[in-house]
């Protein structure tokens, strides 16, 4: 009879009437410990760094109608940033339309409701007669035309001349395998040649900022957010920047903000850490508008004299790298009337600092070990000597090594299981407090087999995220909102992955061409985010096992806001009892929950989202907690 009682605890607790009595009961504590930080969670063509005269080189691009296109080194280049360009051979003896075409990031979602901003730089190499015009359109892989515009071009051009020309489709198809096709009428440039170089197509995007983001993943990743948060009148999250790994694999190929800013046509690009080419398009002055746009803090990363392949530059070699990240912090936030980088900041139309509190030195020192040690001393001293308002992070592991100046702020980084997830939901609780901070700048649950936590998005890794994982995540996370005194801010990670092509898995948020794919993560993440509360309420402390939980109160609002994760399979019982007068009777429950393995997949978008409903409340209520799920209460208080 024992050993049943002792199953049913774990197993089946509704099965057995007198299992019903283990009942979890949560008092929460009237006097607040700690306020909340307004920081926290979340974390997102031109021929650049490929091999002139290889087919790699022309990836994306392809021939129309019998046309010879090749990369070359052009003897004479755009900009020095770009030495390469296209040379396009129009074939003799044609009477059609020829020239290229490009297939877009697998995929262009063609939208009716859009007008799309198409440019693209062209010369003659040598100048010919020709007289005619190139045709820029958006059409179906198989020739349907959805929007076309034409520009007329003479053969004696044989200076860079920019072409920009902006397209509205005619109708919005479902499919998403449609071109950006560049063609001439073959019988007017008959065996002629012309070098094109640095395309860009753009539909509208997020508030209508040059070079910004896709509507519709900005609006996913932040905006939705940005409303709520107004709604709380509190500030909205982060952004960490540029990325972690993306400060660089190697040295000469380590992020260098001033080869982001500025004109595309001065961006060189650079061979990223994940085996693709950025284009930085998407540059240190793009991200900075992106944080303003969304009401964000930057935290931002400067590179350290590490790169991921494990090379560290000597002591001695430091300095002119120490100048550049004083440069990149001056561009941010200096003063354009005495700093060079700041005043370029002004020229490019922003004359007004922006904010930064957070400056990260490296990313994932922890590798490097040891030579972080004169790193961490040479950049923190210099850069703090510099900017003394600003706050600095290391990314080694706390205290190990021991460094000079004591870190103020770490960035502590981990993936794992939904089990390590939950019993570690704890592991704050017991840090020092000693004028130290944590981020946790990544984590995620990639496997529910823990042989699998290095492995490739081949093995056992998850693809997308799932509720045993997202609620083992959520267990972390009340142990982040316990111990929000020292953890000042959170991040999953990565933010976004397109599913056409991807180096990692599990993403917050998924995407192709046309659709944004928002993960169990994803919701897991929002439902802490707009409802942190203002104050950290103490209760009853929960026990290693499966069930977590955390209190707070909006203090604004007079809410009693619950937040409670579930990463067992099986439902659990509650009581809460609230040491509050005029505790409402009824009060929301918002609930994300589904079997271990349910995961919003792009098969299955929708199947796991939050759903709300009235619960009643009082100062004593019970509540039931869904296997798999992660819970918010909310209950007011007079
Ligand atoms: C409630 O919080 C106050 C302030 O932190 C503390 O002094 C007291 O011991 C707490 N009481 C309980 C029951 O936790
Ligand atoms: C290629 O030529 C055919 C005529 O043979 C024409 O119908 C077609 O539109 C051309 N392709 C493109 C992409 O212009
Ligand atoms: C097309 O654009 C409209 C207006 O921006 C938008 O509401 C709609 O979702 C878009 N359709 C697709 C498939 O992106
Ligand atoms: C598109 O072009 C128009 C007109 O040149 C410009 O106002 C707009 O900012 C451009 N949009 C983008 C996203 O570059
Ligand atoms: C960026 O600045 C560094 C010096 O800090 C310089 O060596 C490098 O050439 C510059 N890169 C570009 C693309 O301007
Ligand atoms: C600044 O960096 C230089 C070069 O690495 C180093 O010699 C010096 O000690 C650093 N200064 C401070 C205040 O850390
Ligand atoms: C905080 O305590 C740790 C040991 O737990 C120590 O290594 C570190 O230097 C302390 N931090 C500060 C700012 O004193
Ligand atoms: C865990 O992963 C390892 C390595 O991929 C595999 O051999 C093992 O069968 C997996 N275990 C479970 C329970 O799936
Ligand atoms: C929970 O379990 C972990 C791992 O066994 C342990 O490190 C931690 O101290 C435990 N926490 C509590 C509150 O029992």
């Amino acid at each position: 009879m024992l050993s049943i009682l002792l199953s049913c605890g774990v197993l089946a607790i509704a099965i057995f009437a007198s299992c019903s009595a283990a009942v979890t009961t949560v008092s929460v504590n009237g006097t607040a410990t700690h306020s909340i930080p307004p920081l926290l969670l979340l974390q997102n063509r031109a021929f650049q760094q490929v091999t002139p005269d290889t087919t790699n080189a022309l990836f994306g691009w392809a021939p129309i109608n019998g046309t010879s296109i090749n990369v070359i080194a052009d003897p004479i280049p755009l900009s020095d940033a770009l030495p390469n360009s296209l040379e396009v051979a129009i074939p003799f003896g044609s009477s059609v339309q020829v020239g290229f075409d490009n297939e877009g990031y697998w995929g262009i979602n063609v939208n009716a409701s859009w007008t799309y901003n198409a440019s693209f730089y062209y010369r003659f190499p040598s100048a010919s007669d020709f007289s005619g015009k190139i045709t820029v359109m958006l059409q179906s892989s198989i020739g349907a035309v959805y929007a076309s515009a034409s520009v007329p071009v003479s053969g004696s051009t044989t200076t860079w001349t920019q072409v920009v020309v902006h397209l509205t489709p005619s109708s919005s198809p479902v499919s998403t395998t449609n071109i950006f096709t560049v063609t001439v009428d073959g019988s007017s440039a008959i065996g002629g040649t012309i070098n094109f170089a640095m395309f860009s197509l753009f539909p509208p995007t997020f508030k209508g900022r040059a070079n910004g983001l896709r509507m519709d993943i900005a609006q996913a990743c932040f905006h939705l957010e940005l409303k709520q948060h107004t709604l709380y009148d509190m500030k909205p999250s982060f952004f960490r920047l540029p990325g972690g790994n993306n400060l660089g694999q190697g040295f000469s190929t380590r992020w260098q903000w001033n080869a982001t800013v500025g004109n595309l046509i001065d961006r060189p690009g650079r061979m990223g850490d994940w085996g693709y080419v950025n284009t930085d398009g998407l540059g240190l002055l793009e991200y900075m508008y992106l944080c303003e746009d969304m009401e964000m803090e930057p935290i931002m990363a400067v590179w350290a004299g590490y790169s991921l392949d494990g090379a560290s530059l000597p002591e001695t070699d430091l300095a002119p790298y120490i100048q550049q990240a004083i440069d990149q912090i001056n561009f941010v936030i200096g003063d354009s009337a005495t700093s060079k980088p700041a005043a370029l900041r002004a020229s490019l139309g922003h004359p007004e600092p922006f904010h930064l509190q957070y400056v990260e030195i490296g990313n994932e020192d922890f590798f490097a070990s040891e030579s972080y040690i004169y790193r961490w001393r040479d950049f923190a001293g210099n850069l703090t000597a510099t900017f003394p308002q600003l706050k600095f992070i290391a990314t080694s592991y706390p205290f190990n090594p021991t460094l000079d100046p004591i870190p103020k702020q770490y960035d502590n980084h981990v993936y794992q299981t939904p089990g390590w997830f939950a019993e570690n939901a704890f592991y704050y609780d017991s840090v020092e407090r000693n004028g130290t901070y944590y981020f946790e700048g990544e984590y995620a649950v990639v496997s529910t087999n823990a042989s699998d936590i290095f492995g490739t998005p081949t093995d056992g890794r998850l693809v997308y995220p799932n509720m045993q994982g997202s609620s083992g995540e959520a267990a972390f996370m009340t142990g982040l909102e316990r111990n929000s005194d020292i953890v000042f801010a959170a991040s999953y990670a990565p933010l976004l992955m397109n599913i056409a092509n991807y180096q990692w898995s599990p993403n917050l948020i998924a995407f192709d061409a046309s659709n944004v794919y928002p993960s169990t993560s994803f919701y897991t993440q929002q439902l802490f985010s707009l409802n942190r509360g203002t104050e950290y309420l103490p209760s009853t402390l929960p026990q290693n096992g499966t069930l977590h939980w955390s209190v707070t109160r909006d203090a604004p609002t007079n809410t009693i806001v619950i937040k409670i994760a579930n990463a067992g399979m099986t439902a659990e019982e509650m009581t809460f009892e609230l040491p509050f007068n005029g505790v409402h009777g009824t009060g929301t429950a918002t609930v994300l929950s589904g079997s271990a393995t349910a995961s919003n997949s792009p098969e299955t978008p929708n199947a796991v989202k939050p759903v709300t409903s009235q619960i009643e409340t009082g100062e004593s209520f019970s509540y039931t907690a869904p296997a798999y799920s992660v819970n918010v209460l909310r209950v007011e208080a007079d």
